[in-house]
C-alpha cells in the first residue's frame, strides 16, 4: 500500500562494507606450514582451532609456542584460551555440532579479553565450521574487525574459505546466521589434508567435484582419468586441483559477492544436500556426501525436466559412485521424501513456493531455476 503521508524523502549512500573485506590475498604453499609469520604482526591477533587441529603433528610447532591461561565456558561451549606475546589462541571442540553462535560469542568474548581493536586480527586455523564461525565473529566484533585463515581441510581450501559467506547453525538449521565478511588473507597448505580422516577429505572432494561439473570440462575430465592419484592423495595432483577450483571460486565471487545471480550457481546440490543434512541431523553425514547426493538428485531433476541427456545423468552418476558417494534416490540415513521436501522449502535459497534448484544441461552448462514440488518428489524416487 503506498504511504502518501511522507513529506521528504532523503536516501543516503554508502560505500560498501568494512574497509577489512575489501579484497582477499589468496596464498599457496607447496611446503609444511610453519605459521611463525603470523605472529610477526603490529595487529594482535586471536587465533581460533578446534580440539583436533591444537593436536596435528604439522602444526605442534607453531600451537606449541602458546601457553595455556584458562578453560571457559559460553554457554553449551566449552573452550580453552591460550596466549603467546600479545596473541591469544581459542580451542574450541571439533565438528559442526559447535558451529553455534555460544562458539562465536566465544571468540568474541577472547577478543574482548585481549583487548582487541577493529584493527586487529581473528584468525581461523581449520576447516569450513572454524572459517565459518570466526569470520562471523569477527564481522561482529565491535561492528567488524579483520580476519584470516589458515584453512586446514580440503573443503575449506576449495570453498567455504573462499567468498565471505559467514555465520553458524542454530535451531536445527544450517548457516541461518551469518554475514558477507571476505577474509583478508588465506594461507593455503595442501600439505595439511593428508592427515584429515578419509570420511572428510571425500567430503571436500564433493565440493572440488561440483566445481568442476559447473565451471570445467577439463578439470573434471582430469578428476575421472586421475581417480586413484586423487584417491591416494598424490599431493602434486591435489595441489592442480586446489588451486584450479579456489581459482574457480575467486572468480564468481569477484563478480557477485553476495549471491544476487551468478554465485547462486554454487549451490548445485546443496538444496537437497542441505535439506537432507539437516533431517539426518546436524552433524551426521558430512557437508560434501549430504551435496554430492544432491548433485545426483539435480541431475536427476535435469533429466526428469529434459534439460539433460541419459548420457550425462550416467557420466555423473558414474564419476560420484566412483568415488564412493551414494547416488540413490533415497538416502540410507533419511528416507522420508516429503521431509525432505518440506526441509527444501525452509531453505533460505528459496523466494517463491516452488524450490530454487541449480540444474544442468550438461557438463558446465548451468540453469539457475525454480521447479515444482512433483519434480522434486519423483527425483527422490
Ligand atoms: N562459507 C562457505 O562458503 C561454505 C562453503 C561450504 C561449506 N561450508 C561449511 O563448512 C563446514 C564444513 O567444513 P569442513 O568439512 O572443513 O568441516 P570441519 O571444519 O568440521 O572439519 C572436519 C573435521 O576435520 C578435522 N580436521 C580439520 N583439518 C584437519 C587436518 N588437516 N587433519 C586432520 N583433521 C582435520 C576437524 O577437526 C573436524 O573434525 C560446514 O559447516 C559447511 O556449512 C561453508
Amino acid at each position: 500500500m503506498k504511504n502518501n503521508n511522507i513529506l521528504e524523502t532523503l536516501i543516503i549512500k554508502y560505500k560498501p562494507l568494512f574497509v577489512g573485506t575489501k579484497k582477499s590475498n589468496l596464498n599457496f604453499y607447496n611446503t609444511n606450514p610453519d605459521l611463525d609469520f603470523l605472529l610477526d604482526s603490529k595487529h594482535k591477533k586471536i587465533f581460533v582451532t578446534d580440539t583436533t587441529i591444537f593436536n596435528l603433528e604439522l602444526l605442534k610447532p607453531f600451537f606449541g609456542k602458546f601457553s595455556k591461561i584458562a578453560d571457559k565456558k559460553t554457554g553449551g561451549t566449552d573452550y580453552s584460551v591460550y596466549s603467546y606475546d600479545k596473541h591469544g589462541l581459542v580451542v574450541i571442540p571439533q565438528g559442526e555440532a559447535f558451529k553455534t553462535m555460544d562458539s562465536v560469542l566465544s571468540i568474541v568474548k577472547t577478543g574482548l579479553d585481549f583487548n582487541l581493536t577493529r584493527k586487529d586480527n581473528f584468525t581461523a586455523i581449520g576447516g569450513g565450521v572454524l572459517t565459518d564461525i570466526t569470520a562471523f565473529a569477527a564481522s561482529i566484533y565491535k561492528r567488524g574487525a579483520c580476519c584470516e585463515f589458515v584453512p586446514t581441510t580440503l573443503l575449506a581450501m576449495v570453498d567455504a574459505a573462499i567468498g565471505g559467506k559467514t555465520g553458524c547453525d542454530f535451531d536445527d538449521y544450517k548457516n541461518v546466521v551469518g554475514a558477507f565478511f571476505p577474509a583478508k588473507a588465506l594461507y593455503i597448505y595442501p600439505v595439511l589434508i593428508q592427515s584429515l580422516p578419509e570420511k572428510e577429505f571425500i567430503s571436500g572432494f564433493a565440493e572440488a567435484i561440483k566445481t568442476a561439473l559447473l565451471f570445467d570440462k577439463k578439470c573434471y575430465e582430469y578428476m575421472k582419468a586421475n581417480k586413484d592419484k586423487i584417491l591416494k592423495r598424490d599431493p602434486e595432483t591435489l595441489y592442480k586441483i586446489i588451486t584450479f577450483c579456489a581459482k574457480a571460486k575467486a572468480k564468481i565471487v569477484e563478480k557477485d559477492l553476495s549471491e544476487k545471480n551468478i554465485r547462486m550457481l554454487l549451490n548445485l546440490g546443496h538444496t537437497f544436500g542441505h535439506a537432507l543434512e539437516s533431517r539426518a541431523g546436524l552433524g551426521v553425514l558430512t557437508h560434501g556426501e549430504c551435496v554430492a547426493w544432491g548433485i545426483s538428485r539435480s541431475v536427476k531433476a535435469s533429466l526428469l525436466l529434459g534439460l539433460c541427456s541419459e548420457e550425462y545423468y550416467n557420466d555423473v552418476i558414474n564419476t560420484l559412485k566412483s568415488f564412493g558417494y551414494e547416488t540413490s534416490a533415497v538416502h540410507p540415513a533419511f528416507s522420508d521424501s516429503k521431509e525432505i521436501l518440506k526441509t527444501m522449502h525452509n531453505d533460505k535459497k528459496n523466494s517463491s513456493s516452488n524450490v530454487r534448484v541449480i540444474l544442468q544441461k550438461g557438463i558446465c552448462k548451468n540453469v539457475i531455476t525454480e521447479t515444482t514440488e512433483d519434480i522434486i518428489l519423483d527425483a527422490l524416487k
